[in-house]
């Protein structure tokens, strides 16, 4: 909020050291290209709780990146801090944006255009990131063009893979679970989407209360791949059996809040039936991470499944040409992918998801949607005072919403077969 206050110069303080005066008002100023074809485009991410900052030209060459996680600050706080969050953002922009300059060996006058996520996500984390990408554009006269966080993770695979329109997308992170249709660069139907929690947050939550950062392996992951190392110790992940969320409403909607509560009295029970007291672990903590891992997959292929046999239903995607994309954090986890590509297989559908490092936020997917975004020529803001007035909207939704359309089709389905935790794929 205070940024928006300062007068325009003032940010160059604000943002700490004086890097982009000194390095980049040496530099001339370049004017907009006209050519929209070759460009290099300098994206920022700060929607959560990680500063990202990349260069990526429109070959979908990396041209240079830095991130900077808050990761160990929030663990030793036991969540996110809002405010908290702001203020390191703010802290160490600056830093990124320059180190993933220099790692390119480029200056702001070699950059065609910035790209921010101006939405959704933490109000005083996007702040950050939106003004100091407005203010980049500003000093370097450059075209500004501001980025929706779930279309930039949806997009992201369309970096590395040849991807075609329309594919099935599936977006599960700390903050967001959603199934939608990408039908354009711009234009999603959103299918379904989470109902209280998102499945990341489940994870960290769950994670927290069973306190697995006592145990060192662990100590340093984030609460879904702790609890993803933790599953795959466990040797029978049926001892402990969760209900699986919302078997009776034939829709693609998610809920995963039902779950989390479950554990977490689970191990309330534990800790007073067993006297665990302070540091101390449950019983059978392996078996348990294992039976939540399963019904959290069980969820969402169901969901995803549904969202396959409307397609069909509709032909909303041709056959043969069927391709699921599933992204954010919590695609970093084997066993949910691995379930998810079987039921992608047995419906007819290509499985893909990006490397790790690009499933969890970062600044590359934010300068990639940029490159879209630059290459279709849509969004791509050119006059300052329109540039100006951009905001953050920390509420935004994602898409057309076609979740009822779902339902009322009534579609009941015949679950496909996930396999067994325990048989680990190469
Ligand atoms: O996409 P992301 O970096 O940030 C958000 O936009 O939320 O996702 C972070 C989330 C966290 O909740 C984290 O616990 C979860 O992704 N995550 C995982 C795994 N790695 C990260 N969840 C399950 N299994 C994993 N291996
Ligand atoms: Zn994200």
């Amino acid at each position: 909020m205070f940024v928006k206050m300062l007068p325009s110069y003032a940010g160059l303080t604000y943002f700490g050291r004086l890097f982009p005066l000194k390095q980049l008002l040496r530099s001339s100023v370049k004017k907009f290209s006209s050519d929209k074809s070759a460009a290099v485009i300098l994206g920022i991410e700060s929607s959560c709780d990680d500063t990202g900052c990349a260069i990526v030209n429109t070959d979908g060459v990396i041209l240079g990146e830095a991130l900077h996680s808050q990761r160990s600050v929030h663990l030793d706080n036991g969540g996110i801090i809002p405010p908290l969050a702001g203020e390191l953002h703010r802290q160490c922009i600056t830093k990124v944006v320059e180190e993933a300059l220099v790692s390119a060996g480029l200056k702001l006058k070699n950059i065609d255009a910035i790209a921010s996520t101006v939405k959704p996500g933490l109000p005083m984390s996007l702040r950050i990131g939106t003004e100091f990408g407005k203010y980049l554009s500003r000093i370097g006269n450059l075209p500004f063009i501001p980025i929706h966080h779930m279309e930039a993770h949806a997009l992201t695979i369309r970096m590395t893979e040849k991807v075609d329109f329309p594919f099935l997308v599936l977006l599960i992170s700390g903050g967001h679970c959603l199934i939608a249709l990408a039908e354009s660069i711009d234009h999603f139907l959103l299918l379904g989407s989470s109902m209280d929690d998102a499945p990341g947050e489940a994870f960290d939550k769950i994670a927290r209360r069973l306190k697995l950062r006592n145990i060192p392996e662990f100590a340093n992951l984030s609460g879904g791949a702790a609890l993803e190392k933790a599953a795959s110790k466990g040797t029978d992940p049926n001892r402990f059996q969760f209900m699986i969320p919302m078997t009776r409403l034939q829709d693609c909607n998610f809920s995963v809040s039902g779950i989390k509560t479950a554990a977490i009295q689970h191990t309330k029970r534990q800790e007073r039936l067993h006297e665990i007291e302070g540091d101390q672990l449950i019983p059978d903590l392996y078996d348990f991470c294992a039976g939540v891992q399963l019904v959290l997959t069980r969820h969402l292929c169901h969901r995803t499944q549904r969202a396959m046999e409307f397609i069909d239903r509709k032909n909303l995607i041709p056959e043969g040409n069927r391709t699921l994309v599933v992204s954010g954090g919590v695609a970093c986890n084997n066993y949910i992918a691995q379930a998810l590509e079987t039921v992608s297989s047995e419906m007819g559908y290509k499985f893909l998801r990006p490397v790790p490092k690009l499933c969890t936020d970062n600044g590359i997917m934010i300068a990639w949607n940029g490159v879209e975004r630059w290459k279709a020529n849509c969004g791509v803001l050119r006059d300052q005072k329109e540039i100006e007035k951009v905001d953050i909207d920390s509420k935004a939704l994602f898409g057309e919403d076609w979740s009822e359309k779902v339902s009322n089709e009534r579609i009941s389905c015949k679950w496909v077969k996930i396999p067994d935790p325990r048989i680990r794929k190469r």
